[in-house]
This record gives C-alpha cells, sequence and structure tokens, in this order.
C-alpha cells in the first residue's frame, strides 16, 4: 500500500507542465514583470522568452549601477547569484509569441516605406552612419541569439525610454558601444516612431 502511494505522488510529479515553477525570488518581480513575464505598459518591460543570458547580465549591470535605474537597482540588489540565475531562467522559459516567419522587411520595396519608423527599422540611414535595426535584431526585430534581444512586441514606452538612456548615457553597458552609437544619432521624433513600428509588430 505504502509503494503505491509513493508510486501516485511520483507519477503526479512526472505529470507537472515542463515550464518550470516560479522560483521564491520572483514573486517580487512578478507584481511589476506580470506571471507571464509580458510586463505592462508603462510600468515594466515584457522580459518573458529572453535569453537568459541576457537577463542575467542586465540584473548585474542593474546591481553594479552600470545600468542606472532606481526602480530596478533595489531588486537585482536583493538577489545573490542563485537568485538571478533562478529569475532570469524561469522568465526566459516563459512563452514570447514571435513571427513564425519573419521576412526581412515585409514584401516592401524601400521606395515603399514611407513610414519613418518602418524606415529606420530596415532601411537606417546611410547619409548618417545609421545601421537598420533588423542588421542587428533580426527581421522584424525578433532577437538575434543571446546579444540581441527582441524588439518585437516590445511596450512602445519602454523601446523609447532605453534609446533616451543611451543617448543621455544613464545606459552605457553594452560592451561595444553598439547601442549608444545607434541612440546618440537619433532624434525624439525617430525614437518615438522606431519604438511605435516594433511594439506594434504582431504575431502571426
Ligand atoms: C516596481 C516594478 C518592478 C519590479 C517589482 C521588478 N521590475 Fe524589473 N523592471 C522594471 C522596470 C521599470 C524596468 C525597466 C528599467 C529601465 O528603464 O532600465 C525593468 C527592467 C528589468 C530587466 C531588464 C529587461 C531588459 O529587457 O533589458 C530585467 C532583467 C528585470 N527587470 C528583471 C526583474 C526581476 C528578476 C525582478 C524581481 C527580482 C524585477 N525585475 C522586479 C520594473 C520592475
Ligand atoms: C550594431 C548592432 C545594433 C543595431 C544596429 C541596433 N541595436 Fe539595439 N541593441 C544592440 C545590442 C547589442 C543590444 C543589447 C545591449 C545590452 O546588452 O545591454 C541592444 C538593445 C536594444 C534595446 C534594449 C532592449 C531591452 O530589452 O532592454 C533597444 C530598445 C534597442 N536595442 C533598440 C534598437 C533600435 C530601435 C535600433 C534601430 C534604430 C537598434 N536597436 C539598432 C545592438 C544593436
Amino acid at each position: 500500500m505504502k509503494r503505491l502511494v509513493f508510486l501516485a505522488s511520483a507519477l503526479a510529479i512526472n505529470a507537472l507542465p515542463a515550464t518550470a515553477d516560479m522560483p521564491p525570488q520572483a514573486a517580487l518581480c512578478v507584481s511589476c514583470h506580470q506571471a507571464t513575464g509580458l510586463g505592462m505598459a508603462n510600468l515594466a518591460p515584457s522580459i518573458a522568452g529572453m535569453p537568459a543570458t541576457y537577463l542575467a547580465a542586465q540584473l548585474a549591470l542593474f546591481k553594479s549601477g552600470e545600468r542606472n535605474n532606481a526602480i530596478m537597482r533595489p531588486m537585482a540588489m536583493a538577489l545573490d547569484e542563485a537568485g538571478i540565475k533562478a529569475t532570469s531562467e524561469w522568465f526566459a522559459s516563459l512563452p514570447l509569441e514571435l513571427p513564425a516567419d519573419p521576412a526581412f522587411r515585409g514584401e516592401k520595396q524601400p521606395q515603399d516605406m514611407t513610414e519613418l519608423g518602418e524606415r529606420l527599422a530596415y532601411l537606417g540611414d546611410w547619409q548618417r552612419d545609421l545601421p537598420s535595426c533588423v542588421a542587428c535584431h533580426g527581421p522584424e526585430g525578433v532577437g538575434v541569439g543571446e546579444t540581441f534581444p527582441p524588439l518585437a512586441g516590445q511596450h512602445a514606452d519602454y523601446i523609447e525610454s532605453q534609446l533616451k538612456a543611451w543617448q543621455d548615457g544613464s545606459r552605457s553597458d553594452d560592451s561595444n558601444g553598439l547601442m549608444g552609437h545607434v541612440a546618440k544619432k537619433l532624434t525624439a521624433e525617430e525614437m518615438t516612431a522606431v519604438a511605435n513600428y516594433f511594439a506594434s509588430v504582431e504575431a502571426k
């Protein structure tokens, strides 16, 4: 009888879904980033499905102050190394819906792209030595590997705030200065336009 009970509980454990349970350290995080990890406009960015190494690197940067943010600094300070690992891995395991078959620049020819945000996203501006965003962030901004985070579907206010942060130097973290170089060339109008462009990319 005892063996049967043991067997039954072992089976119940195996039947749990593949996504990991929320680690206790993430209890605080979900009040802003939500239990889906998708965040909320004007509150917290979406961090679901981002590479765990990217998330862990950002938490370390908040902790050291190299990425200077008054809200996230105390959050990161509350995490030890194991907490950074556990929360990063858990948020990385949450699903992020991205375009399944992203087109490099939709079906459009450059001359058909009239909207400012779309032009910056796909064409950049070579006269100003400004590369296109998709050159690094992947077609439609779906993200590339562990270095280039996804922009597709991210909240517009967050994208814009990060471009401003690189422009004013409060985010100066990426080692090769890739984003600083880009952001310092953008006007306020361009930041708003390109942020709205990526925020409106929909999963298909
Ligand atoms: C009070 C709301 C709030 C709470 C609670 C919170 N965050 Fe954040 N988080 C934010 C905001 C706002 C930002 C954007 C900061 C910025 O502008 O640099 C952010 C950014 C981040 C980023 C960087 C995302 C990126 O794309 O670069 C990570 C990673 C992160 N949070 C993880 C966590 C973890 C892990 C916890 C729990 C320990 C947590 N957050 C708790 C509001 C919150
Ligand atoms: C030369 C490569 C490169 C180009 C071009 C580029 N980016 Fe980035 N971007 C990066 C890298 C690398 C990061 C990650 C920085 C880090 O690790 O902190 C990043 C991060 C970001 C983030 C922060 C995402 C997050 O979750 O915190 C935003 C927003 C962003 N880029 C927007 C843009 C926009 C908009 C453009 C086009 C105007 C652009 N990028 C062009 C390399 C690039």
